[in-house]
């Protein structure tokens, strides 16, 4: 009797709370609505309107100040100060005929001012939970300034080092990017965008930014249906799924429709068909780039195209602005589809409370110590240790004498990487600031060896090769300044700029043991430098607390545990390089691998082994998705599957030991792939279905489960989504190559 009634009060308890968050969401579009019915069709528009002030000091400019005043401006970005902020919200807020406050957005893409490490190295930590523990300090360091809306997280699919945004993805594999996604929109937006500290998110660049051809930012891009659906759009789905805010069309043209154009990708799948509730904004000036790619003949033309294919707000253009009313007028575009947008925009601003709260977060502090921890925690989970020949790391913390060299090792500014409009450089720990804290000034010799990473006069060389030559160890710090990374800053060669390579070159003769650390945002070529140097730490663009991070590595206070986002080439000329590739008719092996200078002259042209492989590179990258050393070693054994056939229903759990068999405690990130044998399109070689982060003591080992649906082994053919039966196999282990593999069939 008892446990009836108790079932009936928790019945009870549930049907109350459905109902009152139905009633607030159903208050919430009564609230929107009866608001649109009071707006003109002028200010309804002014609502789809996102300018950017571009006088960088109060007063606002009469212009400005009008445009905002007379509702003709939805939202405004990448304001120059918080006061400028709070000056446009109070004249929109205080002086516009209905009051509607601003969405304040802003790229906050790896920090607000706390800055974590890049992307591209925040995706190396392989550990979502950071990841929305550093979007969560963002959030909340944002809000402090009055700014409510991030154009984040990107989640384009990268599979080419020469894209200079890669730095700002998640890398090559779409299992990974959209974990990571979801990480950052839930720690930006929080479990309710009305608190204090969240703010909206969005997820961009929507679609296929990322597989611009020649990896040249901005190019046309060609994905086949079933490639943009078991690829690119993952991400974007999944976001959807986390209720993102907003979605940002992008500026590429996909198979010849651009996408802030593209009806097929905004409202057919995100609207329709994933329905999708939040809102559309254009990338910058996207919405005129339709004249530009010749997909629109005008102004007018460019405006219908853009707000039918489903763009809701325009960001800078002003054709929305311009141009919509007259397309009402003139009947082409009915006002019922205006107030579907205002109504998007509208209910984000609501779900923010900004009509009750427009203002900055009082009492949110920046750069807290908890904030710097974590920057100091994401770059030491961030750096991938790539090679450490002689153990030459961990580094003794009784070392007598360490020379630090190298244009990146006190560079304040470009450690903080791209996409930093609130970052300081005076906030910055450099390597070579914390080497000192640690080691002291007496054991520490230092010279930049270039000013800059581009420099190529070699004036400065001899002076870093004699203060190598006074030290025990050396400690380089090379890569980029932050400027060669990011948005239309792509290189068709990425060997490492200036003379750099040079630099190292000349220190390698001193036979002293070297250490460098690369600092940059993308995959530059190291193969040349391999043999150089003793150990490879690559480092990324890594934030405010570079330096402190660094220092815990190098000194072995942790250990490297950091794995490749994104396959490492050898070379340029064999991207792409992607570890879930197809596997071809021809694939290729070391024996069927034809060596160009092994091949004897005159060979006759079909006496060798015909498959896909380069004779100069072969077909093995440098180092592979997934790949990361750490200063112990971990053993993958006993694999095990609950069944051996499954069916569709069916959740099957995949376990294996992991074992840390050496003599520092550290963390491993254990990755789990599978493998469709056989499909009604072809199948990948591995697909990434779900990857731990583990810490083992030196001796200790754990079971690593896993478990997999059959969810997870549904693909699109570009037609319709399939599950096949058929036999899969299914690997875990510690980067794609992983060996321990067994196999299940589902039935
Ligand atoms: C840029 C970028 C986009 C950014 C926007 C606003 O061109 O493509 O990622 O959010 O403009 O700065």
């Amino acid at each position: 009797m008892k446990l009836t009634k108790y079932l009936n009060s928790v019945l009870l308890i549930l049907v109350v709370m459905a109902t009152l968050s139905c009633s607030s969401e159903q208050d919430e579009m009564d609230h929107v609505d009866s608001l649109i019915n009071q707006m003109t069709l002028d200010e309804k528009i002014g609502q789809m309107n996102q300018l950017m002030n571009f006088v960088d000091s109060l007063p606002i400019d009469p212009y400005f100040y009008n445009l905002i005043k007379e509702g003709q401006v939805g939202s405004v970005l990448n304001a120059f100060s918080p006061e400028m902020i709070h000056e446009m919200q109070r004249i929109a807020v205080q002086e516009s005929r209905l009051g509607i406050p601003l969405l304040i957005g802003r790229d906050i893409i790896h920090g607000y001012r706390t800055i974590f490490p890049v992307n591209i190295g925040l995706a190396a930590t392989f550990n979502p939970q950071l990841v929305k523990e550093c979007a969560e300090i963002a959030a909340m360091e944002a809000r402090s300034e009055g700014v409510n809306w991030t154009f984040a997280p990107m989640m384009d699919i990268s599979r080419d080092p020469r894209w200079g945004r890669m730095v700002e993805s998640c890398g090559e594999d779409p299992y990974l990017a959209e974990q990571m996604a979801v990480a950052s929109i839930k720690g930006f937006q929080g479990d309710d965008l009305s608190n204090k500290n969240s703010i909206a998110a969005t997820a961009k660049h929507y679609v296929g930014y990322g597989a611009a051809i020649g990896g040249r930012d901005y190019n046309t891009t060609l994905i086949p249906e079933a490639e943009l659906r078991n690829v690119y759009l993952r991400p974007f789905k999944a976001a959807v799924q986390a209720d993102v805010a907003s979605v940002m069309s992008g500026f590429n043209e996909l198979n010849g429709v651009p996408t802030s154009g593209n009806v097929y990708t905004i409202r057919n799948i995100l609207k329709n068909e994933w329905g999708f509730k939040g809102f559309v904004v254009s990338d910058w000036a996207s919405v005129k780039n339709l004249q530009v790619h010749g997909f629109a003949k005008d102004s007018m033309d460019a405006t219908e195209k853009a707000f039918i294919a489903g763009v809701d707000m325009d960001m800078c253009s002003s054709y929305f602005i311009d141009n919509l009313k007259s397309l009402v007028e003139n009947g082409i575009v009915k006002e019922e589809l205006i107030d579907n947008a205002v109504r998007r925009i509208l209910k984000v601003k609501f779900d923010l409370d900004l009509f009750d709260k427009p203002y900055a977060t009082e009492g949110n502090k920046l750069l807290t110590e908890q904030a710097l921890d974590l920057a100091k925690k994401t770059v030491i989970q961030s750096a991938v240790l790539l090679q450490n020949k002689n153990n030459v790391l961990p580094l003794s913390k009784n070392i007598k004498k360490v020379a630090v060299i190298g244009p990146l090792a006190d560079a304040p500014h470009e450690q903080m990487g791209t996409w930093v409009f609130d970052g300081k450089e005076e906030n910055s720990i450099t390597p070579l600031k914390a080497i000192i804290d640690f080691l002291g000034e007496e054991r520490v010799i230092y010279s930049p060896g270039l000013e800059t990473s581009r420099t190529i006069d070699k004036k400065g060389l001899n002076d870093a090769i004699k203060t190598a030559q006074n030290a025990d160890v050396v400690l380089l710090f090379m890569g980029d300044e932050s400027i060669l990374t990011g948005e239309a800053h792509c290189r068709a060669e990425l060997t490492l700029p200036g003379c750099q390579n040079e630099l190292i070159h000349e220190i390698s003769k001193l036979g002293k043991p070297t250490v460098l650390v690369m600092m940059t945002g993308v995959i530059l070529m190291v193969e040349p430098i391999l043999g150089k140097v003793d150990a490879l730490l690559y480092g990324w663009h890594p934030g405010t607390m570079g330096g402190p991070g660094y220092v815990d590595l190098l000194f072995g206070i942790e250990s490297p545990s950091g794995k490749l986002p994104m396959t490492f080439p050898r070379t340029e000329g064999q991207i792409p390089v992607y570890y879930n590739h197809n596997n071809t008719g021809h694939p290729p092996s070391d024996e069927s691998w034809i060596r160009m200078y092994d091949i004897p002259v005159k060979a006759w042209q079909t006496s060798l082994g015909n498959t896909s492989h380069y004779l100069d590179y072969g077909f093995e990258p440098l180092f592979e998705f997934g790949f990361g050393l750490s200063y112990t070693e971990f053993q993958y054994s006993d694999i095990k599957l609950s069944k051996k056939v499954i069916s569709k229903n069916d959740t099957l759990v995949v376990a294996a030991k992991i074992k840390n068999i050496g003599g520092v405690k550290a963390d491993d990130v254990a990755q789990l792939y599978v493998r469709d044998l056989v499909g009604s399109i072809v199948r990948p070689v591995k697909e990434l279905k779900g990857f731990k982060r583990i810490r083992l003591n030196p001796g200790e080992e754990k079971i690593v489960e896993f478990m997999l649906s059959s969810e997870d082994l549904t693909f699109h053919d570009g037609e319709k989504w399939h599950v096949e039966p058929g036999e899969f196999h299914v690997w875990i282990g510690n980067s794609s190559k992983a060996s321990l593999m067994t196999k299940f069939e589902l039935k």
